[in-house]
This record gives C-alpha cells, sequence and structure tokens, in this order.
C-alpha cells in the first residue's frame, strides 16, 4: 500500500465542488486516512512549492494558494501516487482529458483546482508539511476489501 498527499486548492471550496471531487477519489476505491479544512500560511506555500522558486508563474501561484482555505488529504491505496496523478490529469490544462479531476473541472492551468503528489518522495515530504503522524487515522474495510 502506498500512501499520497493531496490538496484542493482555494477553487474547489469557492466554487462548492468539495464533495464532487472528493467523492472522485472515493469512488476509484482510495482509503482517505487524514482530511482537513486549512489556510495555508505563505510560510506553508513557500515550503510546498520550494521546487518552483523563480518561476514566471511562481507569484501567481503562491497569491492563489493564500487567496482562501484548502483541504489537505492523505490518501491510501495501492499505486495511490501515480493512480492519483491520473485521476486528476495533467499539470497542463490543453493536455488534461474529460474525465479527469483538471479535465472536467479546471479552465486554466494556474487554477487546476487540485495538487498531488508526484512522487513517493514528494508524497513524504509533503505529509510532513501539513500532518502530524497522530493525525492520520488507519482503517480496515468490514471485509477486508473495499467492495
Ligand atoms: N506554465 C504554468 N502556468 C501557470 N501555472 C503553472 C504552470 N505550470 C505550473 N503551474 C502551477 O503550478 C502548480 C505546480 O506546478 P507543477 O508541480 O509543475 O504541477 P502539478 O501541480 O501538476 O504537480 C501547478 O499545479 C499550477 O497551478
Ligand atoms: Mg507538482
Amino acid at each position: 500500500m502506498e500512501r499520497t498527499f493531496v490538496m484542493l486548492k482555494p477553487g474547489v471550496l469557492q466554487r462548492r465542488i468539495v464533495g464532487t471531487v472528493l467523492s472522485r477519489f472515493e469512488r476509484k476505491g482510495l482509503r482517505l486516512l487524514a482530511l482537513k479544512l486549512m489556510r495555508m500560511d505563505k510560510a506553508l506555500i513557500e515550503a510546498h512549492y520550494a521546487e518552483h522558486r523563480g518561476r514566471d508563474f511562481y507569484e501567481k501561484l503562491v497569491d492563489y494558494t493564500l487567496s482562501g482555505p484548502v483541504i489537505a488529504m492523505i490518501l491510501e491505496g495501492e499505486a495511490a501516487v501515480s493512480r492519483v496523478r491520473r485521476l486528476i490529469g495533467p499539470t497542463d490544462i490543453n493536455e488534461s482529458a474529460p474525465g479527469t479531476i483538471r479535465g472536467d473541472f479546471a479552465y486554466s492551468t494556474r487554477l487546476n483546482i487540485v495538487h498531488a503528489s508526484d512522487s513517493a518522495e514528494s508524497a513524504s515530504r509533503e505529509t510532513a508539511l501539513f500532518f502530524k503522524p497522530e493525525e492520520l487515522y488507519e482503517w480496515e474495510d468490514g471485509n477486508g476489501r473495499w467492495f
């Protein structure tokens, strides 16, 4: 089992599509281990997006992320990192196909509504930035399978 970190960007809350987006992950069969509504401060945003510092879109990305609360979560499942990346679709909105979260709900690459870790290493790093270990809740399905 693998874990990944997902963050619904401010537009998801503003557009009242939190439940809709969350349900994409649930219906795929991913297991929700942690979930919180929070406002990211500048220091957390800078740490989270450190690899992009200096890029032309960086300042606007920081401003957008500061513009309202986000929803942070940890999802668990087999190959969760790559499967969640496929569910959300590519960064570039021109490439994200209908059926993916970005393909269905986003109209701008910068405002592409959702973040998901791009590797197991990023998932560990990002999880530690957003969650304390005791904020993750492990659980099993009643019959040992997810359906
Ligand atoms: N060319 C771009 N123009 C505008 N915004 C961008 C661009 N590239 C990336 N971004 C923004 O920065 C975020 C982080 O970029 P990146 O890590 O490359 O993508 P991803 O979120 O798919 O992992 C993207 O989700 C998007 O909001
Ligand atoms: Mg990224």
